[in-house]
């Protein structure tokens, strides 16, 4: 069921790799309430994935951008500003990646070429997208950026590894950016603490399979799954949330608020 809570509005989504990744689920649903949008991803990943059927059944443009590189931000948001025929209202950054955790290094032996790859990719990037669109001015006023974060940015998930500090800088970057953009521009930044979910980047955690049993019995509604989150991002692009901003705001079934569950206890 639609509610056309995204009538005209346009954005730009980046991060969906194949048909489980959160970005896909938001930009199918996106388009279901009546947005129309730019898909994008890293270069490599587009050789990967199956981005092109989505584009097809979303009626979107995919314009490739490495999250990193600040020559193709620029063309990306200029493109999408002409494309889409206007300003944008809406950013989704769905964006991660450890190269310690892809190398199989533990976190008390990390390869700091690598630590500096993962940050680029998985935080830096969000300033980056967001100081493009500041400069080129490509946010409609009440338009609403959001990324994608974890738990681990508070409490140590030993498995998460360096992505736990990313996760955290990611987090203060939605913080402080969120305030330039409010007060400059009237546009809002939050970040999504998501549970624990089926993916491409949640499945390559180690013990990925235990962590995400034992959030759901944890949490006293379950899992949010992917599609959930993809219901909570509209949400926070839709005009019901002009007033939420620099939030990190859990999307977890209430495992962040539980010290213990009943199912666990019974484990023991
Ligand atoms: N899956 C989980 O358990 C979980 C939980 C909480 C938060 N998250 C976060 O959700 C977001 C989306 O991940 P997902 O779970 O949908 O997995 P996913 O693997 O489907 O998506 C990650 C995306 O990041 C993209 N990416 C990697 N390097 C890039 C670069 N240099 N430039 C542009 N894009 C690049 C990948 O191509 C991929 O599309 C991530 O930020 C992730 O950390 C995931």
């Amino acid at each position: 069921m639609s509610y056309n809570l995204l009538k005209g509005k346009r954005g730009i989504i980046f991060g969906a790799l194949d048909e489980n990744s959160i970005a896909w689920k938001t930009a199918q649903l996106a388009h279901e309430e009546g947005a129309t949008f730019v898909l994008t991803n890293a270069p490599v990943a587009m050789r990967m994935g199956q981005i092109a059927e989505l584009a097809k059944a979303t009626g979107s443009e995919i314009i490739p951008a490495d999250a990193t590189s600040i020559e193709d931000l620029e063309n990306l948001v200029t493109k999408s500003v002409e494309i889409l025929g206007g300003k944008l209202d809406f950013v989704l950054h769905s964006i991660g990646m450890s190269v310690n955790v892809r190398k199989g290094n533990a976190y008390t032996d990390q390869n700091y070429n690598y630590t500096e790859k993962g940050w680029d990719v998985s935080a830096v990037s969000f300033h980056k997208v967001m100081q493009t669109l500041y400069k080129h001015d490509a946010m409609q006023e009440w338009g609403s950026i959001v990324a994608l974060t974890y738990m681990a940015a508070q409490r140590t998930f030993p498995d998460y590894n360096d992505m736990a500090d990313n996760k955290a800088y990611l987090e203060s970057i939605a913080r402080s950016f969120g305030y330039f953009f409010g007060k400059d521009k009237k546009v809002r930044v939050n970040t999504i603490s998501q549970s624990p979910t089926p993916t491409t980047a949640g499945s390559g955690v180690k013990g990925f399979d235990g962590f995400i049993n034992y959030a759901e019995k944890m949490s006293p509604l379950g899992n949010a799954t992917a599609q959930d989150c993809a219901e909570y991002t509209v949400t926070l692009f839709s005009d019901y949330t002009k007033k939420v901003t620099m939030q990190n705001l859990f999307h977890d079934g209430g495992f962040s608020n539980t010290g213990v569950s009943q199912e666990v206890i019974e484990k023991f």
